[in-house]
């Protein structure tokens, strides 16, 4: 076992963990992180997307250990108390989901690409999202809605 320190959506904690423990279990059975859900065992899917130390991840794909010292934020942790995050509410008000599995791990995608492009056109965010996928949407829905989130993120000055 290895003893562990990361901080998660702003709280910090410190977990004795076995060396192949990969973080999305710690996040989910551990922390109570259920948000971020396992989507495929291929590391394909994209659904468990967080971000590690300001940059996405596959929490999937990574090993618990690996986080050590980092700063994790999941989806749980961008809502402000009962205000949702700008890019959760522009996925709400573009209809950008039906089963939501994908969701969380899109949003956290999403911010990412914002840091590179705060103002991405369509392509760009198709780009960006390549390696999350939804089995539903059809992805229009959601490409409209990180456009929305972008805008309405710049427009509230708000960087993650
Ligand atoms: S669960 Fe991590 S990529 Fe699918
Ligand atoms: S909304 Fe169902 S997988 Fe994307």
């Amino acid at each position: 076992m290895t003893r562990i320190t990361v901080t998660v959506d702003g709280v910090a904690h410190e977990e004795e963990v076995e060396p192949r423990l990969l973080l999305v279990h710690l996040l989910r059975d551990r922390l109570g992180k259920i948000g971020t859900p396992v989507g495929c065992d291929t590391s394909n899917c994209g659904a468990c997307t967080i971000m590690m130390d300001g940059r996405s991840v596959k929490s999937c794909s990574v090993l618990a250990v690996q986080a050590d010292g980092s700063e994790l934020l999941t989806v749980e942790g961008l809502a402000d108390g009962p205000t949702w995050h700008p890019m959760q509410r522009a996925f709400h008000e573009e209809h950008a989901l039906q089963c939501g599995y994908c969701t969380p791990g899109m949003i956290m995608a999403a911010l990412d690409l914002l840091k590179d492009d705060p103002d991405p056109s369509d392509e760009a965010i198709r780009h960006g999202l390549e390696g999350n996928l939804c089995r539903c949407t059809g992805y229009s829905n959601i490409v409209k809605a990180v456009r929305r989130g972008a805008r309405a993120m710049s427009d509230q000055e708000v960087t993650t």
